[in-house]
């Protein structure tokens, strides 16, 4: 027999949306291999190179012979180093065996919720959110119910908010901050709120993802799990990626209770096994070597803000936030819906980035896929020529709108 992909798939995957992110960026490649000059602001990720003293750990770790399977929750000196900065950064007591790193922080996010969510659990997810906190909810089975912060209060999810959206079906409550996509960021009071809420539902997880926490150009970083009270029912999700530049590396963790760092063990030993040994050695030396590299990445992102939300003023129908975090910036486009240039109509975001990268040449990723339909997300990791030239373009291309 015959079999074609619509038959032999199972409804897990088929329900699955591609991630957009990587799709955008796989657009932009297509066009700029045609030879268009494509300006790439659709990638989560810095354009700085890792610190030299990270690159060469991982060559000695290569050459010392660090090559074989490693302890499926990570060598014990990374888990330990991550307690310390753990303690160092946030003043929080965690001991190795609460630490579990996993290859990146989407893995350390998807461990979490397999080993939370039963079927038809509702996962409240606030939005804007990161694009794959809902499919890996999906995969789980569980029910994302998507929380709206709204722009005129920079986005966040209020206290109020959660208290009406929490049933005795919650089970995982996330969020990231500093946030993907909106750049914004919960101070240490904002968090306290939302704990008290969560305080008086002992049956609520809550994932914390602080992947950008580096990349805070406002006060001090909050972490969800230093309010005692609900400390053991957070997880927090952190990892290399973003604050050492080290996406492709891959190695994210999470601190939990005991039960729970098992449990995203158990899960990752029948998946992945322990993350790469020899990114992990880098990782080690990342940490040792404290996070001053980061915070020099940090300034030159809070420069380029500046810069992007300066020429932002300048383009009529653009409504954002003042972002304190991550690398991304998030306008409201939905004054463009409607318009139209040569019987090209905008109805959508997601018309509106496919009409930049078609006439501007500038890759950007369209709302929808953060829960947010009505805004584009910017992410401005990039040089400051480049931002120069695609926002230049950006503003001549959306003049011809009508
Ligand atoms: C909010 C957020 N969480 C997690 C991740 C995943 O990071 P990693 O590269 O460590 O898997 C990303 C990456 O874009 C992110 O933006």
């Amino acid at each position: 027999m015959q079999h074609t992909a619509l038959n032999i798939l199972s409804d897990k995957i088929t329900a699955l949306s591609e991630s957009q992110t990587i799709a955008m960026a796989k657009k932009g490649r297509e066009l700029a291999a045609q030879g268009f000059d494509i300006i790439n602001l659709s990638f989560g990720e810095p354009d700085f190179q890792t610190p030299q003293y990270i690159k060469d750990a991982a060559k000695d770790a290569i050459d010392d012979g660090f090559t074989f399977y490693t302890p499926v929750p990570g060598f014990p000196a990374l888990r330990q180093a991550i307690a310390d900065k753990f303690k160092r950064d946030n003043n929080l007591d965690y001991s190795p065996e609460n630490i579990v790193v996993s290859t990146g922080a989407k893995q350390s996010i998807a461990n979490a919720v397999m080993c939370l969510v039963n079927p038809g659990d509702e996962v409240i997810i606030f939005s804007p959110y990161w694009v794959s906190y809902e499919e890996i909810v999906k995969l789980a089975e569980g029910i994302p119910v998507p929380l709206q912060g709204r722009l005129e209060n920079d986005f966040k999810v209020t206290p109020e908010q959660l208290e009406k959206a929490i049933t005795s079906n919650t089970k995982v409550v996330m969020y990231s901050s500093p946030c993907n996509p909106t750049g914004s960021v919960f101070d240490e009071e904002e968090l306290l709120a939302i704990a008290k809420v969560l305080e008086k539902h002992p049956q609520v997880y809550i994932i914390a993802d602080e992947i950008y926490e580096y990349i805070n150009f406002g006060g001090k970083h909050a972490s969800m799990a230093s309010f005692d009270f609900i400390k053991d029912r957070v997880i927090t999700v952190n990892g290399f990626s973003k604050g050492y530049a080290m996406t492709g590396w891959r190695v994210g963790y999470i601190a939990a209770h005991k039960d729970i760092a098992t449990a995203c063990e158990k899960m990752q030993s029948q998946i992945t096994s322990g993350t790469c040994s020899i990114a992990q050695k880098a990782a080690h030396a990342a940490l040792l070597g404290g996070n001053e590299s980061a915070l020099e990445m940090r300034d030159a992102y809070r420069r380029r803000r500046d810069l992007v939300l300066d020429i932002m003023q300048g383009i009529p129908g653009f409504k954002t936030n003042v972002p304190t975090g991550a690398f991304y910036i998030f306008p409201d486009v939905s004054y463009y819906f409607g318009k139209s240039c040569n019987g090209n109509i905008i109805s959508s975001a997601l018309d509106l980035s496919l009409y930049l990268l078609t006439d501007a040449h500038v890759a950007l990723v369209s709302g929808e896929a953060f829960g947010a339909p009505q805004c584009i997300r910017f992410s401005y990791a990039t040089s400051d020529d480049k931002l120069i030239e695609a926002l230049r373009r950006i503003k001549e291309s959306l003049a011809k709108l009508q």
